[in-house]
This record gives structure tokens, sequence and C-alpha cells, in this order.
């Protein structure tokens, strides 16, 4: 398959008064054509401002991304694009959708207008043929009663409706990606597992790339294709969806597993949760940012941090329990997570 997007080395920072903010410290990853990536990771891990980077949407002062980073879309460089390619990126290749669509969504626009300005603009459509694909849209995304939702505002949208109409507005273009960053984080239960169908439908459907980015890994089971884990600005393990829910080797995935609601046990309401907090991106740690949470910490770890080490084609990580001479350490029964 084709590489579509490949990050390399991306370095973001924010200068602020109290410092500089390492946001992203190094990531690398790639996205092919139709596959979905998850990155998960707690929050303040930098997860937004790789997908905003993407998107050329960090704003420059007060953000840094530094010299040496790429973000090349099918080959060419986005940080180095003009205004012009700026625009055609962002309303025809990679579209993005965002936690609350509140925020992204205009109050004083019927939703049916929102979908066929993008149309008029990007696909040189008149205004009637744009409404008759924004209810062709609407219908796509599963909203009942598209002819009439078209002509309705926001504010008469359920919350999982209106992600949905965000949904139908970031693919009327039929971009190649789609970022979607915690698009279920505001919903409850139940809708978050309809968008998560959703967006899994869709991609089969239209064969859209999707970078889905969450703090819980339970959501993206069934829809990834391939998931990396971020701590404290860096990808610390990386795999296939099945290598990281089966085989994970780095305690902070362990930890991400084991916070995940399990249907099967009888314990669901003593949910576990990850002790202590990431630490402070002014000041990264020298050694592994993970080490003063982690169960396993060695001195080494304090000291400096792992290389990675490549356990499969697609699978890597970086410990130092992956040292030759490190310790043996068996994961710890997760048990059957919801895959
Ligand atoms: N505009 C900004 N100014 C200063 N710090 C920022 C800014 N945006 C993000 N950060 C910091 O960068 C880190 C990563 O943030 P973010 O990517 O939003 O995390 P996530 O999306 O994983 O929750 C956090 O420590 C956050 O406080
Ligand atoms: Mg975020």
């Amino acid at each position: 398959m084709a590489k579509l997007l490949e990050v390399k080395d991306l370095t973001v920072s924010f200068h602020t008064y109290a410092g500089e903010v390492q946001s992203v410290r190094g990531v690398s990853f790639d996205l092919e054509e139709g596959e979905t990536l998850a990155i998960v990771g707690e929050s303040g891990c930098g997860k937004t401002v790789t997908s905003k980077s993407i998107m050329r949407l960090i704003a420059t002062p007060p953000g840094e991304i530094k010299e040496g980073s790429q973000i090349l879309f099918e080959g060419k460089d986005i940080l180095k694009m003009n205004d012009k390619e700026l625009r055609e990126i962002r309303g025809e290749s990679i579209s993005m959708i965002f936690q609350d669509p509140m925020t992204s969504l205009n109050p004083t626009m019927k939703i049916g207008n929102q979908i066929a300005e993008s149309l008029i603009i990007h696909r040189g459509m008149n205004k009637k043929e744009a409404l008759e694909e924004a209810v062709k849209m609407l219908k796509l995304v599963n909203i009942p009663n598209a002819e009439k939702r078209v002509n309705q505002y926001p504010h008469e949208f359920s919350g999982g409706m209106r992600q949905r109409a965000m949904i139908a507005i970031a693919l009327a273009c039929n971009p190649k990606i789609l970022i979607a960053d915690e698009p279920t984080t505001a919903l409850d239960v139940t809708i978050q597992a309809q968008i998560m169908d959703l967006i899994r439908e869709l991609q089969n459907k239209l064969g859209t790339a999707v970078m889905l980015i969450t703090h819980d890994l339970g959501v993206v089971a069934n829809v990834a294709s391939k998931i990396q884990v971020m701590y404290a600005g860096k990808v610390i393990e990386k795999g296939t969806t099945d290598e990281l829910f089966f085989n994970a080797k780095h305690p902070y995935t362990w930890a991400l597993l084991k916070s995940v609601p399990r249907l099967d046990t009888g314990h669901k309401d003593e949910l576990y949760s990850i002790k202590g907090t990431p630490p402070d991106l002014l000041k990264p740690p020298v050694g592994c940012p993970f080490a003063s949470r982690c169960d396993y910490c060695m001195q080494i770890c304090k000291e400096e941090m792992p290389e990675l080490t490549k356990l499969s084609e697609t699978h890597s990580v970086h410990c130092w329990l992956q040292h030759p001479l490190a310790p043996k350490v068996e994961a710890p029964i997760i048990g059957e997570v919801q895959k």
C-alpha cells in the first residue's frame, strides 16, 4: 500500500512565560491509504499538537515546529507549503474533526449550508447541487429525516447528531485522510460506540485513511488497524492492533490496557487508574519519561531514554526491559479486553 502521510521526527514546542514546553519530542509514523491508525495516550501527551501540526494549525509563535521535522503528504512536505497549497490540503486532502462539534459548527448557519459551503468552494458545485449532496451526506452518516434535518441549525441536533454532522462536513470533499481528535470524548458511552461504528463503516465504504486520536484504548480495538501509544511527547510503543492488545511490551501500555473498562468481570466499578501524573514538559526527564510511575523501574530507566527495540516488522517499543541483561518480566494478566 502507498504511504499517504509520513511524519518524521516531528518536534514541537511552545514558548511560554514559564519557559519552553516541549509538547512533541521527535514523533515519527506513517499512514497508508485506507488504514486506521489510533494514537492513544493520557491527556497532555501531545496528541492534539501532533494532529494540529499536520493541518498546520499550530500558531507560531507561541508554537515552534523545530527544524528537521517533516510531514510528507504524498511525498510533499506540508511544513514547507505556501498558503494556496495549504488551503487545498485542508479542504480536499485532509479533514479534521474535534472533540466538541459545537465549537466547530457555526451556530448561525443551517447544517445543510455548512456542508454545502465546502462543496461549492472545493468541488465547484452550484448551491442546488451542493444542497442535494448535503442531504446524501447526512444520509451517509445515518442521520434520520435528512431532508428535514438539512434545514436545521446545530442547536436542534443532539450531541451525537452534531458529531455525525461534523463527520459529514469533514467527508463532503472526499478527503484522503480524516483526522478525528477525541471524536467521542464528549459523548455518552452508547453514542460513543455508534460514532465509532460509523467511522469504521465509512472507512470501509469510502476507503478514507483515518487517524483516530483518543485517551481511551478501549474505543479503538474494533476500529484501528494499528495503534501507537504516546507518552510525554514521544511514541513509546507502536504495533498492529493485535500486537498491542495481546502482546504489549511497555508497562505504560499495560497500564492503559488495565484502565479499559471491562464487561466480563464482577469488578467493573473498580476502574483501574494509573498512579501519579505525567512529567512536566517544561523539564522532561532525561531518562524514560514513564520511569517515576513504572512498577518495573530500574536505575538505568531514570538516567537514559531507552533505544527503540523492534519486535516485528510492525511492532516496536522504547523500554529498558527489552535489554538482553534486564530481568525477565512477564506482562501482567490483563485478561480479555473488549476486542
Ligand atoms: N498553546 C500552547 N501553549 C503552551 N502549551 C501548550 C499549548 N498547546 C499545548 N500545550 C502543551 O503541550 C502539551 C501537549 O498538549 P496536547 O497535544 O493538547 O495534549 P493531548 O491532546 O495529548 O491531551 C501539554 O502539556 C499542553 O499543556
Ligand atoms: Mg487533545
